[in-house]
């Protein structure tokens, strides 16, 4: 029998930057696929605002509300005891105050059990990061390509490809660390400062799009098994297509239908043994 796996703890985190173990992070936003990856012994898992676009439809993550999050951080929490668990704080949960900002970050933990909260941004929510940690809450910076303030960002680009952008990225990533945060995503940054931002840092610095050379990687998990159709990022490597192969097993299921192939004998419950007889006198007693 396998063994069961030990809680991973920020403890762990910063254990495995010390001894250079990548760390495996990915998003999920719901108990069957939290269990899979606690299963594969995923060291993280995020459970992503990004669940606007990949769980809701919408077509970004502004509409994304507390509520929603909370609820999908509750199921991938039961399905996944032992990964650490990261609940996103979805837009204006934390941007009109730092005692908004204790207030949301304290949901997460006392309604959906998460080991940490992520919120976006640099320099401008220091005081948001410092009321957090304050609070006693384990906080994950993310800076870079930030998808809710993309409008800003005038879309979703990549971020620090020039001299200037890159060193106010340099300047977000070592106030988020002076300010106290224990853990930092990069989204969508070249692999050349994302070096040099995991190297200055001591917490781990982890990777959405921003080369081989962080702490540990993150991908979303409905991009990693090919379930989001909408478009796909440059840096997303596909692991499988589950689009093609459930719509495969829907059309099969359809087929079947039209045919009458299924529900087969196999599918149907029957009568108990001496029922079959008495239900013959019971159909004829509506004749
Ligand atoms: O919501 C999310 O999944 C994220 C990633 C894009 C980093 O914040």
């Amino acid at each position: 029998m396998m063994e069961k796996r030990r809680k991973v703890t920020i403890l762990d985190l910063y254990a495995m930057k010390e001894r250079g173990e990548k760390i495996s992070w990915l998003t999920a936003y719901d108990y069957p696929t939290a269990q899979f990856a606690e299963a594969a012994s995923m060291d993280m898992i995020l459970v992503g605002d990004s669940l606007g676009m990949c769980v809701y439809g919408y077509e970004g993550t502004v509409p994304v509300t507390m509520d929603q999050c909370i609820v999908h951080s509750e199921a991938v929490r039961r399905a996944a005891p032992t990964a650490f668990v990261i609940g996103d704080m979805p837009f204006m949960s934390y941007q009109a105050s730092d005692e908004g900002a204790v207030l949301n970050a304290g949901r997460f933990l006392k309604e959906a059990g998460v080991d940490a909260i992520k919120l976006e941004g640099g320099v401008r929510v220091i005081s948001r990061i410092r009321a957090i940690l304050d609070a006693g809450i384990v906080v994950c910076g993310h800076i870079g390509l930030t998808p809710q303030s993309s409008g800003q960002l005038g879309g979703h680009k990549a971020q620090g490809r020039t001299v200037e952008s890159a060193r106010l990225l340099i300047e977000d990533a070592l106030a988020i660390e002076e300010a106290g945060a224990q853990l930092l995503l990069l989204e969508a940054v070249p692999p050349e400062v994302a070096r040099f931002i995991t190297g200055k840092l001591s917490i781990p610095v982890l990777s959405i799009g921003a080369g081989p050379d962080c702490d540990g990687q993150l991908l979303i998990v409905s991009d990693m098994i090919g379930q989001f159709q909408a478009f796909t990022p440059k840096f997303v490597k596909k692991y499988a297509n589950v689009a093609e192969v459930i719509t495969n097993a829907m059309k099969e299921y359809i087929k079947d239908v039209k045919a009458g192939a299924f529900p087969a004998d196999e599918h149907c419950y029957h009568m108990l043994k001496g029922e079959d007889e008495k239900f013959k006198d019971l159909i004829k007693e509506y004749e």
